[in-house]
């Protein structure tokens, strides 16, 4: 009886011993470079999200923040990555709509979006838009609506995987049409541009932060955009609701991560940079001019993030299972 209780009390000795320096790295956090992992290809619409961010947050927290594109399976690879790290706060993830589709997408997730994380916050919100390589012959949606449908097997639809927003996009608008049509997985849409631009690719439903210089150089065709409403950086291009396709809609979010398990004043100083960041009017007008709308200061919390995300969850979760849309 003595003997365990001697066993227990050392023991309560060590983890005290062992709590104490963990606190202490908390406070003093960050003491090396962050990793921001981002799930889908460098120079694409997520990276550009996370390239301003890193930029601003490196400055405000005196340390790099180092973006690291982990890509394929739609973004999951990377999400599952943070998930198993440290949860010490030098491996985050920034993420977007596919942290929720995710779930109904792979049956066989290898992580828990829910459980697996801590949340930080929200950051923008980004519309789609519509566009077709340079030499499509339709012109605007209702052209190539008919054009799709007499070419359904011949016409390419890219993506940047099943659990990418364009995938969910362009899943959205074949079943809109009632179309199938051939589609082509990359690794990030940013490699899907390229294809787009050489003409190796017909359509592609893409982000304004990656987009808008291509439609401003004419080097795309525009069919609209996927906002609720017409968006400033593009005045005249019709939302594909207005011009139609009642109630089509997709806006995309992004939220940053930590693994489960992260110390709370890691959360509290990587989401005092966050909110700063957000304030910066360098990532301000840069965001903007991307056709990207920073969320409101009561979005950008770790509360907001994971009530936004069950939300999510349970909104795509009955839709993509329906559709009987499997990843896997
Ligand atoms: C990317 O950064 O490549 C995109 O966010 C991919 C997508 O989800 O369509």
């Amino acid at each position: 009886m003595i003997r365990s209780l001697v066993r227990a009390g050392a023991l309560l000795a060590l983890a005290g011993s062992l709590a104490m320096p963990m606190a202490a790295q908390a406070q003093a956090y960050p003491t090396k470079p962050i990793s921001l992992v981002v799930p889908f290809a460098a120079g694409g619409p997520t990276d550009v999200v996370a390239r301003t961010l890193a930029a601003a947050m490196t400055r405000l927290l005196g340390q790099s923040v180092v973006v690291e594109n982990t890509t394929g399976a739609g973004g999951t690879i990377a999400a599952n990555r943070v998930a198993k790290a440290a949860p010490d706060g030098y491996t985050v993830l920034i993420h977007h709509n596919g942290m929720a589709t995710a779930v109904g997408l792979y049956r066989k997730l290898a992580y828990n979006p829910q459980e697996d994380f801590e949340f930080v916050g929200q950051v923008a919100d980004v519309p789609m838009t519509l566009l077709g390589r340079k030499t499509l012959p339709p012109n605007n949606l209702g052209e190539l609506i008919t054009y799709l449908r007499a070419n359904r097997d011949k016409v390419t639809l890219a993506n940047a995987g099943l659990g990418a927003v364009s995938h969910l996009c362009g899943m959205l608008f074949q079943k809109a049409i009632g179309v199938d049509l051939v589609t082509v997985p990359y690794k990030g849409t940013a490699p899907a541009m390229t294809d787009l631009l050489g003409g190796q690719v017909d359509v592609l439903c893409d982000q304004t932060t990656q987009t808008l210089p291509q439609i401003a150089a004419g080097t795309v065709k525009l069919y609209g955009v996927t906002a609720p409403s017409r968006i400033a950086s593009l005045p005249n291009a019709p939302t594909l609701a207005e011009s139609g396709l009642k109630d089509f809609q997709v806006v995309v979010w992004h939220g940053v991560y930590l693994p489960k398990g992260t110390p709370r004043p890691v959360i509290d100083r990587l989401n005092g940079a966050l909110q700063a960041a957000l304030k910066d009017p360098e990532v301000r007008r840069k965001l903007t001019e991307l056709g990207a709308e920073i969320v409101p200061t009561e979005k950008q919390t770790p509360e907001a993030l994971r009530g936004w995300l069950k939300a999510e969850i349970d909104r795509w979760t009955p839709i993509i299972r329906a559709a009987g849309a499997y990843a896997d």
